[in-house]
């Protein structure tokens, strides 16, 4: 959350504020004319005209029953952020659709997804998800959104949204149709799966893409895996997460903003701060294992306090993430929860939760 809207103000000048419950939608800040020490060259209460903000939805999973039914918390879910998006003060400048619109990537639930979408006043923009991409390879998706992969400026911003939820030809071609791909892709923690990779095809067109833009440029990357190595057996994964990682390494700021993990997750790896977004679908819990392989993130503050399985939007929320330094700044407004700032420190060198770094809850028990 940025220095200029505090929690408190962003809600009083949100329309829905706090009359409303939360809803699951994620607010980027990006903020210019910062002086050194990182006091604003703005008077307070001011915004300049180069900052803006957009906002992120992700992980709708909008699932068909059959006919025209659909699995109606998915579609509650999605309708309560569009809804929010719309009436958020100050105006995101557009919206980003963070990717798994669909379940199972048929084309009456992205074209339900995509309907639903559609009320949104802002001009959106997708990133491709593993649930949209393995029924067709992406064929219906790229009619409705367009290119899998492309780049956008937008106020001295370079933004890249990359498909990161590609994989091995073998793996593609080894089921008997497409559903069976499909299904065996939608499975979290099926050992049949592969890991997802951005592959050699996108990485040089990245490469030829960011030789255009300027070092100090701030970089925004949004995709829909991690790209980082956080948990392969759920494929919280991007096999050539390095390779991506070393061709952003040149810009002196890059925020990596992507969905898929249905859970909060950050991480600052050198010059790359990377915030998860929340799914407005249901949480995923950390998984145990977590502590069990080798993990790239900084220890996580509450493991498994958050996902209560008996409370639909438990892991969904609100959150605030701040681009500007191009290290982790975020708050998140938790329902039924306590919220959640977490910040970079100079001192431990990683992201920490500045109220409960050090006073971690029990994990909560699963049954
Ligand atoms: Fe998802
Ligand atoms: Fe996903």
């Amino acid at each position: 959350m940025s220095a200029d809207i505090s929690r408190r103000k962003f809600l009083e000048r949100s329309a829905l504020g706090a009359a409303s419950a939360l809803f699951p939608i994620a607010m980027v800040n990006v903020v210019f004319g910062k002086k050194k020490g990182g006091e604003a060259t703005k008077s307070k209460g001011t915004r300049e005209k180069s900052d803006f903000t957009f906002a992120y939805i992700s992980d709708a999973h909008i699932q068909q029953i059959s006919g025209n039914k659909f699995v109606r918390n998915w579609d509650q879910g999605l309708k309560r952020a569009v809804a929010e998006a719309n009436l958020l003060v100050p105006k995101p400048d557009f919206v980003m659709f963070g990717g798994d619109l669909g379940q199972l990537g048929k084309k009456v639930e992205l074209d339900h997804g995509a309907e639903i979408m559609s009320a949104c006043k802002y001009k959106t923009r997708y990133v491709m998800g593993e649930h949209d991409y393995y029924l067709d390879m992406g064929a219906y998706w790229e009619k409705l959104f367009g290119s899998h992969y492309y780049s956008f400026d937008h106020k001295g911003v370079h933004f890249v949204v990359l498909n990161s939820v590609l994989t091995y030809d073998s793996w593609n071609n080894k089921w008997p149709s497409a559903e069976e791909r499909m299904n065996q892709m939608a499975g979290l923690d099926n050992p049949n799966g592969t890991p997802f990779m951005v592959g050699e095809a996108q990485r040089s067109w990245l490469k030829k893409d960011l030789a255009k833009v300027g070092r100090d440029t701030p970089v925004i990357v949004l995709s829909h895996s991690p790209i980082q190595k956080i948990y392969k057996g759920w494929n919280f994964w991007t096999e050539d997460a390095e390779q991506v990682q070393a061709l952003l390494k040149p810009f002196s700021k890059v925020n990596v903003i992507y969905g898929h993990v249905h859970q909060i997750q950050y991480n600052q790896i050198g010059n790359i701060s990377f915030n998860s977004v929340m799914a407005t679908s249901w949480p995923w819990p950390y998984p145990q294992t977590y502590a069990l392989v080798k993990s790239n993130l900084p220890v996580l503050t509450v493991p498994m306090n958050r996902a209560d399985p008996f409370f639909e939007r438990d892991a969904t929320g609100w959150q605030f993430i701040d681009v500007n330094s191009g290290k982790v700044a975020a708050t998140y407004l938790l329902p039924d929860n306590e919220n959640r700032t977490v910040k970079y420190s100079n001192k431990t060198g990683r992201p920490e939760d500045v109220k409960y770094q050090d006073k971690r809850t029990a994990a909560q028990e699963h049954y």
